[in-house]
């Protein structure tokens, strides 16, 4: 009896020791990119830290440098590829656009993100960007928006 609940005791520490070690801090930048392998787990918490930088600190450098493959491949109609021309694309907008998260979600290489957007003098907008890693890096993005149409036939807000 004690030896069986001292090998379950032992068998929990070992269980709770391989949680927390693999619970160990991500590291971001500059190691994200270019690409390194990395688990769905750490993919996840990059994805994570991204969208922190990104939509609630709004910052543009942190968010692209630590985070986009210089080779960021885009296919936003407005933008073109390369992390320098994200940079000089997103910038502005960072500077004046507010986001609030609705919803998000990550698996298998993907993190989407659908937020609410606003900018001064504009209708609200809901925008969802899909961004696929290759290991820990960003490298290929897509996004759809959308505004309340004046000839809208649903009665529900986009919020
Ligand atoms: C944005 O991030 C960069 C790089 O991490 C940092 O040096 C800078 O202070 C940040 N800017 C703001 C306004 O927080
Ligand atoms: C950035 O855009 C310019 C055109 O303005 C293009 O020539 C260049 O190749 C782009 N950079 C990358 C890394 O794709
Ligand atoms: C964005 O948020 C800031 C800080 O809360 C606020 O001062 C500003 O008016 C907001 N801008 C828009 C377009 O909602």
């Amino acid at each position: 009896m004690h030896i069986l609940s001292y090998t379950f005791v032992m068998n929990a520490l070992v269980i709770l020791k391989s949680v927390t070690a693999s619970a160990e801090p991500t590291k971001f930048a500059p190691e994200n990119c270019p690409p390194r392998p990395a688990t769905q787990w750490l993919q996840n918490r990059i994805f994570e830290d991204f969208l922190q930088k990104f939509y609630v600190e709004k910052n543009a450098t942190a968010a692209i440098l630590d985070h986009m493959s210089e080779q960021y491949i885009q296919h936003n109609p407005y933008a073109l590829s390369g992390r320098q021309n994200a940079t000089e694309y997103v910038g502005p907008i960072l500077q004046i656009a507010n986001f609030t998260i609705a919803h998000q979600g990550y698996s298998n290489n993907i993190g989407w993100v659908h937020t609410k957007m606003t900018i001064p003098g504009a209708p609200i907008t809901a925008v969802v960007d899909i961004f696929r890693f290759e290991g820990t890096c960003i490298m290929e993005h897509w996004d759809v928006a959308t505004q309340l149409p004046a000839d809208a036939t649903n009665p529900l807000a986009l919020f």
